[in-house]
């Protein structure tokens, strides 16, 4: 496995790559990788030989007094794994190349980046896509794996394809689960005993509104009052926000006709946790 740090390094390479080769398929990730990253390195590498796992904890999606200092940094565990699964070559480059000084550009996939996660974290999606579109223009992936878990994530990423002509293929993989059903994710790991107990009440609150749906439930307000419920038995969980929007503008549903994302995020003591699920009337 070819672990390359620099931006330079890595364009010799990819340069390297005829045109007729296996597909080149890019998993870009920050690291500290865990089932759920894992099972989108599978999904790459049963679609090709020639995978790339970009490992870059990004500055400029972190903003001041988030977990950027602290987010965790195991390269050697992270590189063990990648090894396993068979990955061909992994992107760790240093953010001072990545973002050099002086750096002033940034994509910005408007009004999605301000629903949702954007309401409490306005500059969190202009630093995603901003080095998403980088390290597709380094890497030049005919498909890109993400997961269901970072849902507007995802529609931001198909809408900035989307926009700017790019020929990638944005492959969206199902969110991993612990047995509990809380979704799996690297900052699970700050919770402590009593918070992890607390945190699956997101994946309940979740099956609670999909069953609500099967029964007949329609309108968004009653399915969202539901959640609220499920959410408030839990002390040690604060909602940062619960709402049913339409999968591709992110517009709040009020009475289900096609398939609706319900998002949610809340705080299990300082700890922000996401998750979501389809609604399908
Ligand atoms: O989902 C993530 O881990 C990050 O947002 C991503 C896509 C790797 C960009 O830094």
């Amino acid at each position: 496995m070819d672990v390359v740090r620099s931006l330079e390094a890595f364009g010799r390479l990819r340069k390297s790559w005829p045109d007729g080769g296996p597909e080149v398929c890019l998993v870009p990730t920050m690291g500290a990788l865990h089932a759920g990253h894992l099972s989108l390195v599978e999904a790459a590498r049963k679609r090709s030989d020639r995978v790339v796992v970009s490992i870059f904890v990004n500055p400029t999606q972190f903003a001041p007094g988030e977990d950027f200092e602290r987010y965790p940094r195991p390269l050697e565990q992270d590189l063990k794994a990648l090894e396993r699964l068979g990955v061909g070559t992994v992107l760790a480059p240093e953010a001072r190349e990545m973002f050099p000084a002086g750096h002033r550009t940034r994509v910005l996939v408007e009004e999605l980046d301000r629903k949702l996660c954007g309401l409490s974290r306005p500059t969190h999606f202009q630093g995603v896509a901003t080095v998403v579109l980088k390290l597709f223009h380094l890497v030049q992936p005919r498909a890109a794996f993400f997961g269901q878990k970072d849902a507007q994530q995802t529609i931001l990423i198909r809408r900035l394809v989307r926009d700017l002509d790019l020929d990638i293929e944005v492959v969206v993989c199902p969110t991993v689960r612990e047995q509990d059903g809380l979704a799996v994710s690297s900052r699970n790991r700050y919770l402590s005993l009593e918070e992890r107990k607390a945190a699956p009440v997101l994946f309940r609150a979740l099956e609670r509104a999909g069953r609500e749906v099967a029964l007949g439930e329609r309108s968004g307000p009653a399915l969202l009052a539901g959640v609220h419920r499920c959410l408030a038995a839990e002390s040690r969980v604060q909602v940062d926000y619960a709402a049913i929007v339409d999968p591709v503008d992110l517009e709040p549903v009020d009475r289900l006709q096609g398939k609706s994302l319900l998002a949610l995020a809340a705080f299990v003591g300082t700890t922000r946790l996401i998750d979501n699920t389809w609604l399908t009337p």
